[in-house]
């Protein structure tokens, strides 16, 4: 089967793409497991779970089945007025998994649209009190989302979304935590956040911030102590703490939420991407029983939010069966082998001029390079290796699904090496 590559080119819009010069795109036909296969009949071993999302490959037979079977009972049905046990069942199993305390689900379409919930369920929080604020604080190279309120806590330097800068609520951006996850812990390094704390308390709902890893603002990764710190430093100032674990969620840093690192709960988390096992779009923001009444017996009464597809049943039953299959495999041990692997396979590429850095944690492989690539001759070359590696940036990284075997993991380590030492 081939797929019409002119027509996509000239007509369908691609993330982050120009429309008069767009990236090459490849077609793909079909996906199992960890392979994708192009319309070429190229077969690509896949490095990136789709974005964090897949965390068991493609074409899983219980999500499959968890699909088919919802789909013969009903593809959706309004959440107003409604209700239906895929929500119930995945609402229980998310209060269960997240971080104690977080015990009311509100389901979202979208990590975006979930970051956007909790910015609301904060800003509700203070109104309700009586208390209004009006400003959210965040840390430099974070990133939440593409819609106003995640971009406006979205670092604005470097990212896309600065060209938006006048239309944007402006927020407190707090320098990026200087001591990584593997260094030696100093608590001067937050210093500045709580400056800005004191200076500014009056007015700041919450903190937001990517729990241990910064994502697409840099795959960083900070030390637990620094998310400790701010934990203490919202109870010590009353400030609410939203942690955005869209992308960190379901096991891929070695922890099932990445606030576990640090021992702590937010008051409000977002989840996302891996929740349907990478099927289809689904996200929710859970928050506590405190700031859930607090909404609802203010003067709105009600919490302000509620989308056409809010707890899509198709969306829930597989968020379920992936839920229930993420836990039932060894996820840690397969975390913790993935991680042992890239470590080992990745180290060689520390010697090689052109890299800056070379970082690992759980499932997550990172090679910064020293300048940037030009991503439509990389992903060539990776695709020519028979991967299938996204590069941004500087950063050539891998996220692989947690059923990737040594042997696919060690060519996606190896096609690493070759691309960086031929960039
Ligand atoms: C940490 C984080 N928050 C929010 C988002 C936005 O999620 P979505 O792309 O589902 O809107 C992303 C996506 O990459 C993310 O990594």
């Amino acid at each position: 089967m081939s797929i019409d590559l002119q027509f996509d080119s000239n007509h369908l819009w691609h993330p982050y793409t120009s429309m008069t010069k767009p990236l090459p795109c490849y077609g793909v036909v079909s996906a199992n497991k960890c392979i994708l296969e192009l319309d070429t009949g190229e077969q690509l071993i896949d490095g990136m779970s789709s974005w964090w999302a897949c965390l068991f490959g493609y074409n899983v037979p219980e999500l499959n089945a968890a699909a088919k079977n919802q789909l013969d009972k009903m593809a959706h049905v309004m959440f107003g007025g409604l209700t239906h046990q895929p929500a119930i069942d995945l609402a229980k199993k998310l209060v269960e998994i997240t971080p104690k305390g977080l015990d009311k689900v509100f389901l979202a379409d979208s990590g975006s649209v979930s970051v956007e919930v909790a910015l609301k369920m904060a800003l509700q929080y203070w109104h309700a009190l009586d208390k209004p604020k009006s400003q959210f604080l965040t840390i430099r190279n974070g990133y939440h989302g593409d819609t106003f309120g995640a971009m406006s806590v979205t670092d604005p330097e470097g990212s896309k979304h600065e060209l938006y800068h006048n239309f944007l609520a402006k927020q407190l951006f707090a320098p990026q935590p200087a001591v990584a996850f593997s260094q030696d812990w100093d608590k001067s390094c937050l210093d500045e956040i709580t400056r800005i704390v004191a200076d500014n308390k009056q007015n700041i709902a919450a903190i937001i911030l990517e729990p241990i890893v910064q994502g697409a603002g840099g795959m960083y990764f900070y030390h637990p102590q620094y998310l400790k710190g701010i934990r203490a430093l919202c109870d010590k100032h009353q400030l609410l703490l939203i942690a955005d674990e869209i992308a960190t969620g379901f096991g891929r840093t070695g922890k099932l939420f990445a606030c576990e690192f640090a021992d702590i709960s937010p008051d409000i988390i977002c989840v996302g991407k891996a929740i349907t096992g990478g099927y289809m779009s689904l996200a929710a923001t859970l928050t506590t029983d405190k700031i859930a009444n607090t909404i609802s017996q203010g003067k709105a009464g009600v919490f302000m939010h509620g989308p056409t597809f809010m707890g899509n049943p198709l969306a829930c039953a597989v968020a379920c069966a992936s839920i229930d299959k993420l836990l039932s495999i060894d996820w840690s041990d397969k975390v913790k082998n993935i991680e042992q692997l890239l470590n080992s396979c990745l180290a060689p590429c520390r010697d090689l001029p052109q890299v800056q850095d070379v970082r690992v944690l759980g499932a997550i492989g990172v090679v910064e390079m020293k300048e940037s690539l030009d991503v439509a001759i990389v992903q060539k070359q990776f695709v020519e290796l028979g991967v299938w590696i996204r590069p941004f940036g500087k950063l050539i990284y891998i996220m692989p699904p947690y059923v990737i075997e040594k042997e696919q993991l060690q060519r996606l380590c190896t096609a690493i090496y070759t691309v960086a030492s031929a960039s």
